[in-house]
């Protein structure tokens, strides 16, 4: 029988957080909740959340830790994440992840995915994103099999608004000083594990699945 997994994917812009959540949740049968794609949604809605964490985004600054806070306490709340969940960029801050504790939720495993700043930066131009299902792609690593159109559902592909290579300067130096402090809070914790992101998006996943046990 397959164990009860509460996973945090930590890992900078880019370093592939959202594609192994897909695979990890695919193959765990568990929900990838990405605090990313619901404020998306958000703006793409015209919510009042939508609006207020719009110019946040657009500049690569984290959204305020109570209006993410809120968003992944309703979430977990949720029937589907009874038997296990991953959070895909949450906590960011640890004020976030001493949110979680608060919480009483209990994290069994995390998972830093690592990828060097150059590499990240290099990879962002080439990033393709279907707003109507959320599908990732990159335009070498792992092309649609659609050409410029989604695999899963044909709507047109598009380029995140934040992969400008300004804002994703940005977006690292965001993560280095109040995301990675994370690593030690959670190591400290005694469930940190490390994946090496590799050039290969399934040598990445094969190496996730190994840290996953
Ligand atoms: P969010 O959507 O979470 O973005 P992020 O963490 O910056 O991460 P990304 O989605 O950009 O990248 P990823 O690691 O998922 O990589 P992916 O799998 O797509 O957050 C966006 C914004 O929302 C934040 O800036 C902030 O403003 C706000 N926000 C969200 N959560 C928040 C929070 N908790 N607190 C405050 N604010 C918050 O992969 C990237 C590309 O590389 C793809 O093209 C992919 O195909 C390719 N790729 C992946 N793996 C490989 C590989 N091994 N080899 C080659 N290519 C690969």
């Amino acid at each position: 029988m397959k164990r009860n997994i509460r996973l945090i994917l930590l890992g900078a812009p880019g370093a592939g957080k959202g594609t192994q959540a897909e695979k990890i949740s695919a193959e765990f049968g568990i929900p990838a909740i990405s605090t990313g794609a619901i404020i998306r949604e958000a703006i793409a809605s015209g919510t009042e959340m939508g609006k207020s964490a719009q110019s946040y985004i657009e500049r690569g600054a984290l959204v305020p830790d109570e209006v993410v806070i809120g968003i992944v306490k309703d979430r977990l709340a949720a029937p589907d994440c009874a038997g296990g969940f991953i959070l895909d960029g949450f906590p960011r801050t640890v004020p976030q992840a001493q949110a979680l504790d608060e919480m009483g939720v209990e994290i069994t495993d995390v998972l830093s995915i690592e990828v060097s700043d150059e590499r990240i930066i290099d990879r962002m131009g080439g990033r393709r994103v279907c707003k109507k299902c959320g599908a990732t792609y990159h335009v070498t690593s792992n092309p649609s099999p659609a050409g410029d159109k989604c695999g899963v559902c044909g709507d047109p592909l598009t380029i995140r608004a934040d992969d400008d290579p300004a804002v994703v300067r940005s977006r690292l130096e965001v993560y280095h000083s109040q995301t990675e402090p994370l690593k030690d809070f959670y190591a400290k914790k005694g469930i940190l594990k490390v994946v090496e992101g590799q050039e290969k998006l399934e040598d990445t996943t094969a190496l996730t699945f190994r840290a996953l046990g």
